[in-house]
């Protein structure tokens, strides 16, 4: 079984394939953490040590003994006004005024199966995490639910665990119920917290900025808070709702590491704090800063779900089992793990200025080449002919496409392609007919002009008469015409939170409703209109998470579409995404965001990292380029398995500087080991340059290779142990790939 209790020890175990966590009931009823790493067994109750510390306070029916104390204990779930004066998970306002939480054990369930958040995304089990036999499958999901109360206020929080065993992740997540009869407040609430009392770490984060996103930074911790996090609204191109604390010699391949996912789209706060005594807490949960939460009694709240993930094999094992998981246990629907359709999108070819026949000749010349859909972005309905107006008029300009959707559709079907659609639901221009309507439904604040972004304000999606008019105009879109794709954008960070429809006690939960009416929306259609494929969007990257991938399986990677950035975006992007999460097209060059160049072969090579599309005029391209565009789809189509639901590795850092920064190297690996992708990008190229050696991993050592283009043949060891010279491309920004195929076991 995953999770094992100790009655005598009130010792929980959790295990999975490789990894053990643990945490015990202690005699005061604390919850004290004890280990999470590779697998192990048995109590680790004696990693507990007890002194008596200075200014370090001790329960009061510790009595003489001042040798307890939560400051200084590893704790599961630390609250604030119990003696513990590191940063807290839970911050509660009780009715009295006082901010305290005194959380003491009450009880237990170990369940089958893993549980589920209602209106919130989360991880599921396989086969719905039950073990079909009844017999105890090692590989079953399995859910604990511990519970925590606080007598002074009648507070109960429950603490809830799911095992995804063959996955090694654990998830995280919070339910709490005011068993009191006093309303209560809550002011912050992490869904995990992880204390450890040994190491020195690296936190490693993904910054950016919009076109710019994911950016991989490690750094040592230091005492005090390292702290990230959103106020946008959204998880945000700034920080990624994804962090990593690595021991100091962890590497790509050896050392040990966890990871914190968010499963959620909204704000959200991230922190890793090293303590007097040089012990680390890392949590995560909703941002506290702007958010309170009253629960009257009986009233319940539930914080969204962080995935967490050991490896003791480096920083490219972590990364798979999250790939692994996002694959199969967070991403849902038809295309979860199917091909999807080579695409063209308008948007870099045309932007607002477009019409019908226009983009009949996108879709002609792509239809040609061998591209299987076409996307029609922005500027197809109300008046939108540029940003400034018509968000929320969610009907067909007609006349700018000489017809209805459904002709426009039908002629693109004719060609043999499907035909998928931009929208941006939560938005609304002031120029538009509904925020004439219904000026109260977008986010002002009263007395206060509202901060403009893109010329778009943003609706209120906590109402859910917001969410139904919304969702009602844009149903009877997608049922007009044969719409087989939608891309779901959101163009602006969330400001002026105030909702006309909430009282001024309620205004502190508006921002985490809003999020839960996205949600709503999409579950609605995800329900309704099963085959459709949505691919989220948030001026790029800006959503991008593992909440969002539970209702649209890819989402678009980055604004920019420089085969050169998108390196270090993808890069850093795959520490917590599998690659079939990533929206990733072809442009046009001179690139639209940074004006370099780069071959067409270049683009294809980095854009098949990801789902792989088109975004330029292939009426505009050279014959020569033409032929490649066609070799290339026929390519994805004939490696799509592989790439999409193959092992991927990290063969080089390109955002370090050196001999490393030479070149941006990956490559996948099927399951099996029987087939393998190597690609590379040169960056700096230098006169007179040695060739870079890059040395492949996760293939059969045992196994012989044979390059399936010059037929050479290389041991499986040898590829991995002594490296493979990239070739000298004669400049900076050219690529190369090896497709290795598995010949024979070697005598
Ligand atoms: C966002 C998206 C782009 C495009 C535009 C349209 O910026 O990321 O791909 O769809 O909106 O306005």
């Amino acid at each position: 079984m995953a999770i094992v209790f100790q009655e005598k020890e009130r010792l929980f175990t959790l295990h999975t394939a490789s990894t053990t966590y643990q945490m015990k009931v202690d005699g005061f009823g604390y919850l004290l953490h004890l280990y999470y790493g590779d697998r192990s067994e048995g109590s680790m109750e004696y990693l507990l040590t007890y002194a008596d510390r200075g200014f370090s306070g001790n329960p009061y029916e510790a009595e003489e003994d001042r040798t307890c104390s939560l400051d200084a204990l590893p704790q599961e779930y630390p609250s604030q006004g119990a003696g513990d004066y590191r940063s807290p998970a839970l911050i509660v306002r009780n009715a009295d005024g006082a901010c305290s939480a005194d959380l003491r054990y009450a009880g237990h369930r170990i369940l089958d199966g893993k549980y589920g958040l209602e209106g919130l995304p989360a991880a599921y089990g396989d086969a719905d995490g039950k073990s079909t036999d009844g017999s105890g499958d090692q590989d079953a999901a399995q859910t604990l639910e511990i519970d925590l109360k606080d007598a002074a206020s009648g507070l109960t929080v429950t603490l809830l665990y799911g095992v995804l065993p063959d996955k090694d992740v654990i998830t995280r997540a919070v339910r709490l119920k005011n068993t009191g009869s006093r309303p209560v407040e809550l002011l912050k609430v992490q869904s995990a917290c992880l204390d450890f009392t040994w190491g020195e770490y690296d936190w490693i984060q993904f910054y950016g900025r919009h076109a710019m996103e994911r950016t991989f930074e490690r750094a040592p911790l230091r005492h005090g808070a390292q702290v990230i996090g959103s106020r946008r609204g959204t998880s945000s191109h700034q920080y990624n709702p994804f962090v990593i604390l690595a021991e100091r010699e962890t590497t790509e391949t050896a050392g040990g590491c966890w990871g914190l996912s968010f499963v959620y789209s909204g704000s959200f706060k991230a922190e890793a704090e090293m303590d007097q005594y040089c012990q680390t807490r890392v949590s995560m949960g909703l941002q506290d800063e702007a958010f309170s939460w009253p629960l009257a009694p009986g009233g319940t709240f539930t914080a969204p779900e962080v995935m967490m993930s050991y490896s003791g094999r480096g920083l490219g094992q972590l990364s798979r089992n999250y790939h692994r998981a996002i694959r199969h246990n967070v991403c849902r629907g038809k295309y979860k793990t199917m091909p999807r359709p080579v695409l063209i999108n308008n948007w870099e070819v045309t932007y607002f200025d477009f019409d019908g026949g226009k983009i009949m000749d996108i879709a002609r010349q792509a239809a040609e080449l061998g591209v299987e859909m076409l996307v029609l972005d922005d500027g197809w309905f109300g008046k939108r002919n540029s940003d400034t107006c018509g968000l929320g008029d969610w009907y067909v300009n007609e006349e700018k496409l000489g017809g209805s959707l459904a002709h426009l559709a039908e002629q693109i079907n004719g060609l043999g392609m499907k035909f998928g659609l931009w929208m941006e639901p939560e938005m609304v221009s002031e120029d538009s007919d509904l925020y004439r309507q219904h000026p109260d439904w977008a986010f002002a604040v009263p007395g206060k002009k509202p901060v403009r972004s893109r010329y778009q304000l943003v609706l209120d999606f906590s109402r859910r008469e917001v969410v139904d008019h919304v969702y009602e105009q844009l149903s009877h879109v997608l049922d007009s015409a044969n719409i087989e794709y939608v891309k779901w954008d959101m163009n602006r960070s969330i400001c002026d939170v105030w909702s006309a429809a909430a009282g001024s006690a309620k205004q502190g939960q508006i921002l985490h409703k809003y999020v839960l009416g996205l949600y709503d929306f999409l579950e609605r259609i995800n329900k309704n209109y099963p085959d459709l494929f949505i691919e989220g969007c948030s001026g790029g990257g800006g959503r991008f998470d593992a909440g969002m991938l539970y209702y649209t399986p890819q989402i678009w990677c980055s604004d920019n579409t420089d085969a050169i950035d998108r390196l270090r975006i993808q890069h850093g992007t795959s520490f917590g995404y599998p690659i079939s999460a990533v929206g990733s097209h072809v442009s046009a060059v001179p690139n639209h965001q940074n004006g370099r160049t780069t071959s067409i072969e270049t683009r294809g090579c980095v854009a098949m990292a990801g789902s792989f599309g088109y975004e330029l005029d292939l009426n505009k391209i050279t014959p020569e380029e033409k032929e490649c565009v066609k070799a290339q789809i026929s390519r994805f189509h004939e490696l799509w398995e592989l790439i999409h639901n193959g092992d991927y590795y990290r063969l080089t850092d390109p955002g370090r500087q050196g001999l490393e920064g030479e070149a941006a190297a990956w490559m996948f690996v099927r399951e099996d080991r029987s087939e393998a992708l190597v690609s590379a990008v040169t960056l700096d190229y230098h006169g007179n340059s040695l060739a870079p050696l890059i040395r492949l991993q996760g293939l059969d050592p045992k196994a012989v290779y044979r390059d399936a283009e010059t037929g050479r043949q290389y041991a499986g060891a040898a590829l991995m142990c002594a490296g493979v010279p990239l070739p000298l491309l004669g400049g900076e920004y050219r690529s190369w790939e090896m497709h290795l195929v598995r010949e024979q076991e070697q005598e």
